[in-house]
């Protein structure tokens, strides 16, 4: 028997970072939206864990782990432990989310692995405790549970839904070299930039209001100066999203990729063909879109 599960990548539509924690975290007060690209993790019953991953068209996995480091068998030995099984599973993971992009691609496998190896072994987990489980194995991954449009406190981890009336439609840039999300936040720590954490008001109006503009102009991120900082390239990309018509220029989590917001479809292909003169990679993809769930069961 063989169950896929297909999970979103993450945006971050404001990331307000707090001083580091005592656990070397950081508190955060963040609203995600799932976008449609999404990775899909097909588990099958085996008596050794593996995990194979395979990729549509031009992304680079090549540091993606293929042993047990791998965050999708990481997720199936924390649900094991949870309920005191020794099971194993082979994972065949089909990615689409660029790695190392702040996209939550990794937290996207790790979900999608929770929730097939559950109904591949009929756990009937509590979602409670599955989102419990996910939190434990990084920050992202309860978000990639629940996806649509949440906000997210602690460091991320703890989720709650977010009143989303649009029917948003975003650019995604991705940048063949990946940022590692410690070291943009070590340089964020280097900077001093470390505030007091607010609500962001008014991004839950705009996202009830469904209005592109009003969005555009809530749209914030903490981590870009640092993520700039680190990769002073980035820039030119800022500048060609702005010049493209995008409506506002977001970098995703930590980076390095980029996001444009767009009035609706036609406009985001209309990006998306301007941007792809100078990048090989160019994404459309609406938001808010479904977390975690099973596509084939067999
Ligand atoms: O939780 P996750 O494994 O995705 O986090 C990756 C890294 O990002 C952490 O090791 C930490 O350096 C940084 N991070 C942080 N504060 C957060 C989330 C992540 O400092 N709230």
């Amino acid at each position: 028997m063989t169950v896929t599960v297909r999970a979103p990548a993450k945006i971050n539509l404001h990331l307000g970072v707090g001083p580091g924690r005592p656990d070397g975290y950081h508190q955060l007060a963040t609203v995600y939206q799932a976008i449609g690209v999404y990775d899909d993790v097909t588990a099958t019953a085996a008596d050794t864990w593996s995990v194979t991953v395979t990729v549509a068209g031009d992304l680079d996995v090549s540091d993606v782990p293929l042993d047990e480091h791998n965050i999708a068998i990481r997720a199936g030995r924390e649900l094991c432990a949870h309920h005191g099984v020794d099971l194993c599973a082979r994972l065949d993971i089909a990615k689409s989310i660029p790695v190392a992009g702040g996209l939550a691609g990794g937290s996207a496998d790790a979900a999608a692995a929770l929730v097939a190896l559950d109904r591949l072994w009929d756990l009937r987990t509590p979602d409670d405790d599955l989102l419990a489980i996910a939190g434990r194995l990084g920050s992202d991954v309860p978000f990639a549970l629940v996806g649509g449009t949440a906000y997210g406190t602690g460091r991320g981890e703890l989720v709650e839904p977010v009143t989303d009336r649009g029917e948003w439609w975003w650019v995604v840039v991705p940048n063949a070299a990946g940022l590692s999300t410690a070291a943009v936040y070590a340089q964020y720590d280097a900077l001093g930039l470390g505030e007091h954490l607010r609500a962001p008001e008014g991004l839950f109006t705009a996202l009830a209001d469904a209005r592109p503009e009003a969005l555009a102009a809530e749209l914030h991120n903490d981590l870009e100066p640092a993520a700039l900082q680190l990769r002073p390239d980035l820039l030119e990309t800022r500048a060609e999203i702005t010049q493209s018509g995008g409506f506002a220029a977001l970098l995703s989590g930590s980076g390095p990729t980029w996001l444009a917001l767009a009035d609706g479809a036609e406009h985001a292909r209309d990006i998306a063909t301007e941007l792809g003169r100078t990048h090989p990679v160019v994404l459309c993809a609406p938001g808010p879109v479904a977390g975690a769930h099973v596509v084939t069961y067999a």
